[in-house]
């Protein structure tokens, strides 16, 4: 079952008031979209890019008229706002990555810890990871390697992918482990890296912000909890260039207390960022 991280942090941070409107467009199953909703009596525009996830969400909060729920990628927000006209919205929460349900469940490939086809992506479409580890020429893996994993060995690893699929195509999870075998260390980062580029994860964040902030009102609130350095770096960038136009509630992103690491080691990178739509 998929925790929702730092609970507490969120729901201070939108500061659900009793008729207002958020968007949660990491749906997920709800997790945080639930706590919002016993603070409010307004409405909740879930956007969630898993077909699987979404069925099971659609299922979960069919009698909740205040829950619209899409299944598509946040990166069409502002598309979507349109097409349903979800107005005065007070919120905007992104909750980015992946859920634990896609290590645990999904069968894609997500974790190194289990053999299954190396998949990976959020949606059906898509150039997969199994696709990218055997097309893209060395320097291209090199570029994600180290940009997406921070992996010091990246042109080693590359080069080791590029010798191994010349003997014959990787195509599984525990296939690719076998590749990495002396760098087992990278495996976490190189599992990484593959997921954010097969689901375009950075770019996709980076073109959702500013929708985010056309689409809040004035006085809104905008969350983004992060879980590695690209994507937090990314929402520094926003803030950067959006001076004018949004204030961050504080200097440094909060992050969960000890507590919550214990009780949910997942939570350990998460890294929230609150921005005051001027
Ligand atoms: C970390 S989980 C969110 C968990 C949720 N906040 C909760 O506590 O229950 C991230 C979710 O966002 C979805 N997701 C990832 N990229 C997305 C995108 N581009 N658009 C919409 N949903 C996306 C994933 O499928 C996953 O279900």
């Amino acid at each position: 079952m998929h925790i929702p991280v730092l609970k507490k942090e969120v729901i201070e941070g939108l500061n659900p008031k009793e008729d207002e409107n958020f968007i949660d467009a990491t749906f997920h199953m709800g997790g945080h979209s639930q706590l919002i909703l016993e603070k409010t009596k307004g409405k909740i525009l879930g956007i969630e890019i898993d077909e699987d996830i979404f069925k099971k969400a659609k299922e979960k909060f069919k009698d909740n008229k205040r829950v619209v729920l899409i299944n598509d990628s946040y990166v069409n927000l502002e598309e979507i706002v349109e097409e349903i006209d979800f107005k005065n919205v007070n919120g905007i929460l992104f909750d980015v990555g992946m859920s634990s349900w896609h290590i645990d469940e999904s069968k894609r490939g997500f974790t190194f810890k289990k053999d299954e086809p190396l998949n990976m992506l959020f949606k059906k479409e898509g150039m997969s990871a199994e696709e990218i580890v055997n097309t893209y020429t060395k320097d291209e893996l090199e570029r994600i390697f180290k940009d997406y994993g921070e992996e010091k060995k990246a042109r080693k690893i590359a080069e080791a992918i590029l010798k191994a699929r010349k003997e014959k195509p990787i195509k599984t999870t525990f296939e690719l482990i076998n590749v990495l075998a002396q760098n087992y260390h990278a495996l976490p980062r190189i599992f990484q890296a593959l997921r954010i580029e097969a689901n375009k994860e950075l770019e996709n964040l980076r073109k959702t912000l500013s929708q985010a902030l056309k689409v809040l009102k004035s006085g809104g609130r905008l969350l983004v909890i992060s879980f590695h350095s690209g994507e937090d770096r990314i929402v520094k960038q926003f803030i950067k260039e959006n001076k004018d136009k949004i204030e961050p509630l504080n200097k440094k992103p909060i992050v969960p207390e000890m507590e919550e690491i214990k009780q949910n080691p997942r939570s350990r990178s998460a890294k929230l960022r609150i921005l005051i739509k001027k």
